[in-house]
């Protein structure tokens, strides 16, 4: 199965729709405002002045809104209407991102260039087979002493709503509309596979990566499922049997 080229034209296809959404406001971040979280803003600290890589950059506001802040950003992504948006809006702001449109891993096996800080985020792991690969392509981008920072949707989330915890050897393959407003039954198919949080710690470690920081949290700050209620000034959060659910989780790890 060529499930680069199934979820490609998946994510071709969202990120017309996604351009469009109120979720992205894109005519907000046109106007200045940054599309980062606190949590990763914390995470990854200053950025003033360094090379950092953006995995998974979908139209590039992040890597953009991380351009803004000081750092001299590169952004990978498989979506070619994603990452031509991400060059139109970089020039339309008069920005100085690269973006590349490839396989993060395929990207990983070309690039020959050592970054300060590697950066992914939201919904980004479950796209991808084989977490050895996706660790190693991080840490052969990472300078020594280079950060990583992760932040992504808890898989104990997908467990209550019917998904595998634990990988299995076989993809996931659905039909699905995407997580914006204004989706309004566009379905396409996605391939996707379950990682445990585990598995993806110890992929990090196993590359030479030394954890140094790892957080759940119950606030998710986007509303893109069913079901989340917001509590105000804090997130959006869902309930299992009257406790709360942990929406997200984030690493911070230092290449050795
Ligand atoms: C949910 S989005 C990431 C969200 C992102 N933080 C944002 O700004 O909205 C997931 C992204 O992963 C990309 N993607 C999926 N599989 C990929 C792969 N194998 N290599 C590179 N990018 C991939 C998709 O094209 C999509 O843009």
């Amino acid at each position: 199965m060529d499930y680069l080229s199934i979820n490609k034209a998946t994510w071709d296809k969202r990120t017309d729709i996604h351009l469009e959404s109120s979720f992205y406001d894109v005519q907000s971040f046109i106007n200045g405002k940054c599309s980062l979280n606190p949590i990763e803003k914390e995470l990854l600290g200053s950025v003033e002045s360094l090379d950092l890589l953006h995995l998974q950059c979908h139209f590039g506001q992040d890597t953009l809104s991380l351009n803004r802040l000081g750092a001299k950003t590169t952004g990978v992504d498989l979506s070619s209407k994603a990452i031509a948006a991400a060059n139109h809006l970089s020039s339309k702001l008069s920005l100085d991102a690269n973006f590349f449109c490839d396989d993060i891993v395929q990207f990983g096996e070309k690039n020959d260039k050592q970054f300060d800080v590697v950066y992914t985020s939201y919904g980004v792991l479950c796209w991808l087979p084989d977490l050895s690969q996706w660790a190693k392509t991080i840490s052969n981008a990472l300078k020594s002493g280079g950060k990583f920072v992760l932040v992504e949707f808890h898989p104990i989330n997908d467990l209550v709503q019917g998904y595998d915890y634990f990988e299995k050897s076989s993809a996931d393959i659905e039909k699905e509309g995407t997580y914006t407003e204004n989706c309004d039954g566009k379905e396409s198919t996605i391939v996707t596979w379950s990682h445990s949080v585990s598995d993806v710690i110890q992929a990090l470690i196993k590359t030479g990566l030394e954890i140094k920081q790892y957080i759940e949290s119950p606030y998710s700050p986007y509303d893109c499922e069913q079901n989340l209620q917001y509590v105000d000034g804090k997130g959006f959060v869902k309930y299992h049997k009257g406790n709360l659910i942990p929406q997200i989780y984030a690493i911070q790890a230092i290449k050795k």
